[in-house]
């Protein structure tokens, strides 16, 4: 209601303060006022995994069924976006329809309409989409989702009606196969070692291969986080466990993600003898991406936990990310923060990059090796040519491209 933005979105803060002065956005916790006055009611509420039995929790979805089947005074289109398990429409709709309400039964219409945006880009992907998904076979929920489209669909048409559960199945496949790509590209990385080829060629060998493109083919030890490639892939195999068909396909995305970051933080531990003990290690990126404050699933969460049960020291740096980062692992000896990416390589012996954030791809050379005890970089994401590090003098290791020693 302030205007003020909770999580960090490029843009994000201006459209909500152009929302808010025009009127059209306004924010209530009174849902009773919010369902009656509403024909259309999204649902674009959190799922997280549930920790215990690491199935999706779907509380809140059906939290907020059961509030419009209480307060509705006429029937609703019911737009699901949060990201939900194949066949979660369907139990939605008979929430609203066996759920005593106050007014009577209303035929409420679920429609599914999962979102694609990407955290830190979120804007500009709703604004131009590559694709809208909805799923419903209902004309009149058809016909306004339409509308509500319309203005971003100037260029191009771009909604893709099909039937809920397709479209809920859409969404988590999509997300695995985005997933996919990354682990097959990561698990590459591993043999390229092996035969000293250079992984960043092999991308671009086959990324020029117009069926397979470039998108989503970066390789690197900090491997995908966040709150959506390892849900939905886990709530893929899960689904197909349950209905008894053979998962191996896409259990396989997961164990790669986490051999591929087991590998690259065994290749900093080898760097230091098996020893992080009186080690000072400078981290840039704690975000799961670059551009979000969010650390979930980030790798800076699995290689700072290591290094600090190994008795090392971490000096970290996110532009962004800094403060839930802290929220998330508390407060650990050993571990401090710096607000400038170089103050972070102060007297240390490694710096490790894990995101791709537009201030690590270019490095000030002579700050570096000024500031540090050894310029050695661990590089998670492959943003630096090694042949260019090690004439600079750096001892640059990343993952899947061949070792210069420092010149
Ligand atoms: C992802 C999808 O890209 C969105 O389309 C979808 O809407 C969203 O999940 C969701 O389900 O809500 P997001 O998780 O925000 O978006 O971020 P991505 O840009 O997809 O990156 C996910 C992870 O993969 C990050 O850790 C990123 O560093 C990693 N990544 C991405 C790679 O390791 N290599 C790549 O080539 C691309």
């Amino acid at each position: 209601k302030k205007g003020i933005c909770p999580i960090i979105e490029k843009d994000l803060p201006a459209r909500l303060e152009i929302g808010i002065k025009s009127g059209n956005l306004n924010f209530t916790i009174d849902s009773k006022k919010a369902i009656r006055e509403n024909e259309i009611i999204f649902i674009a509420v959190g799922t997280p995994i549930n920790e215990k039995n690491q199935e999706t929790d779907l509380s809140a979805v059906f939290n907020v069924a059961k509030e419009i089947n209480k307060f509705s005074d006429s029937s609703k289109i019911v737009v699901q976006k949060s990201t939900v398990p194949i066949g979660t429409g369907d139990l939605i709709e008979s929430v609203l329809r066996t759920e005593v309400h106050l007014l009577g039964g209303f035929d409420h219409i679920v429609v599914s309409n999962p979102e694609f945006l990407k955290e830190g880009n979120a804007v500009a992907d709703f604004e131009s989409p590559d694709r809208v998904i909805v799923g419903t076979d209902n004309e009149k929920a058809k016909k306004i989702m339409t509308g509500i489209y319309n203005p971003f669909m100037r260029k191009m048409k771009r909604v893709i009606f099909m039937s809920r559960s397709s479209a809920e199945l859409t969404k988590v496949f999509a997300n695995t196969m985005l997933a996919m790509r990354i682990s097959a590209i990561n698990a590459i990385t591993e043999l390229a070692e092996i035969f000293e080829a250079d992984v960043a060629e092999i991308r671009e060998g086959i990324g020029s291969d117009s069926r397979i493109g470039s998108a989503f083919l970066f390789p690197g030890g900090a491997t995908f986080g966040g709150s959506c490639f390892p849900k939905d892939v886990r709530s893929l195999v899960t689904i197909m466990r349950e209905q008894c068909l053979s998962a191996g396909l896409f259990e396989e995305i997961l164990k790669v993600n986490f051999r591929q970051r087991q590998r690259f933080i065994f290749k900093i531990f080898k760097y230091f003898n098996k020893s992080f003990k009186n080690k000072k290690l400078a981290i840039w990126g704690l975000a799961f991406k670059a551009g979000t404050d969010d650390v979930r699933e980030a790798a800076s969460l699995d290689v700072i936990s290591i290094v600090l049960d190994e008795g090392g020291e971490i000096v970290a740096y996110d532009s962004n990310a800094m403060r839930n980062f802290q929220k998330k692992i508390g407060v650990r000896d050993g571990l401090v923060y710096r607000n400038s990416q170089y103050q972070a390589l102060e007297d240390a012996d490694a710096l490790i990059i894990l995101t791709d954030a537009m201030e690590f791809r270019s490095l000030n050379i002579s700050r570096i090796k000024e500031l540090m005890k050894s310029p050695v970089i661990f590089d998670g994401k492959n943003l630096h040519k090694p042949m260019e590090m090690a004439e600079c003098g750096i001892d640059y290791y990343c993952m899947g491209r061949p070792y210069y020693p420092p010149k």
